[in-house]
C-alpha cells in the first residue's frame, strides 16, 4: 500500500469514527487531512452531514472552500468538538511533533478550542521515541527579529541545532501564515527529554511564539498502515 493511501484509510476512518452532524470541526494542515476533507464532503453530500469547518491555516480554509463546505472561525465557534489534524510524529506516549508544514501555532490554537484533538497518519509517523521517525527537527514559532537570540538561548538551555527554515520558492526565510520564522531544533537525540518540561521553558523564552510539541493534547491517532489495516493509539 502507497503512502497516499495509508494516510487515505486512516483520514476515512478517523471521520466516519468522530464527525457528527451538528458540529464543529477543527481541520488541521497538510497532505493527510486533504483525505479528511474529501470525505467530509463526501459525507455531506450523501448523509446530509451538516458540520462547520474551522481551519487551521491558509491551505485548510483553500481545502474548506473549494469543497464547498461551511467555513467557520473561531470568533463564531470558540469551542469545537473535535479537530482532525495529521503529524510529523507520534511517540508512544501520544507527544506530537508538528509544524512540518509550518502551521503549527493555528494547529495549536485550534486543537486546543476542541474537545478532542484526532490524529491522522501513515505508518512511518508511528515510533517509540520522538526523532526516531522525524528527522527535521521541533519546529519552533518565532518573532523574525528575535531568531538569533532565541536560537542561542536555545542550544544553551538544551544543546542540539536549530536551523533557520528557508522558503522553497524564494530566496529568504519561510514566512508562516502569521508573519513569523521557524527554527527548526534538532535536539540531541541521546538525551532523554521531559517534553512537558521542555515545551513550557521553551514558551518561556521571549519571542518564541510556539512550538511544534503537542503535549497532553491528542485524544487518539489513527495510523494507516502498510497492509491496508488502521492501526490506533490512545
Ligand atoms: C503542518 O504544519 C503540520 O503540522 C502537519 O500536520 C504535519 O506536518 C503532517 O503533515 P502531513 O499530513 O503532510 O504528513
Amino acid at each position: 500500500m502507497s503512502l497516499n493511501e495509508a494516510k487515505k484509510i486512516a483520514a476515512y476512518r478517523a471521520v466516519d469514527e468522530w464527525v457528527k452532524t451538528k458540529t464543529a470541526v477543527g481541520i488541521g494542515s497538510g497532505s493527510t487531512v486533504v483525505f479528511a476533507v474529501d470525505r467530509l464532503a463526501e459525507r455531506v453530500k450523501q448523509e446530509g452531514l451538516e458540520v462547520v469547518c474551522v481551519p487551521t491555516s491558509f491551505q485548510a480554509r483553500q481545502l474548506i472552500v473549494e469543497n464547498n463546505l461551511v467555513l467557520g472561525d473561531l470568533d463564531r465557534y470558540p469551542k469545537l468538538d473535535v479537530a482532525i489534524d495529521g503529524a510529523d510524529e507520534v511517540d508512544k506516549d501520544m507527544v506530537l511533533i508538528k509544524g512540518g508544514g509550518g502551521c503549527l501555532l493555528q494547529e495549536k490554537i485550534v486543537a486546543s478550542c476542541a474537545e478532542k484533538l484526532i490524529i491522522i497518519a501513515d505508518y512511518t509517523k508511528n515510533s517509540q521515541k520522538l526523532g526516531e521517525q522525524y528527522k527535521k527537527g521541533v519546529p519552533i514559532e518565532v518573532v523574525p527579529m528575535a531568531y538569533v537570540p532565541i536560537r542561542e538561548k536555545i542550544q544553551q538551555l538544551f544543546g542540539g541545532e536549530l536551523k533557520l527554515r528557508m522558503a522553497v520558492a524564494k530566496a529568504g526565510p519561510c514566512v508562516t501564515d502569521n508573519g513569523n520564522f521557524i527554527l527548526d531544533w534538532h535536539f540531541p537525540q541521546s538525551a532523554d527529554f521531559n517534553w512537558t518540561e521542555v515545551n513550557r521553558d521553551l514558551l518561556l523564552i521571549p519571542g518564541v511564539v510556539e512550538t511544534g510539541l503537542f503535549v497532553n493534547m491528542a485524544t487518539k491517532a489513527y495510523f494507516g498502515m502498510a497492509d491496508g489495516s488502521v492501526k490506533t493509539q490512545e
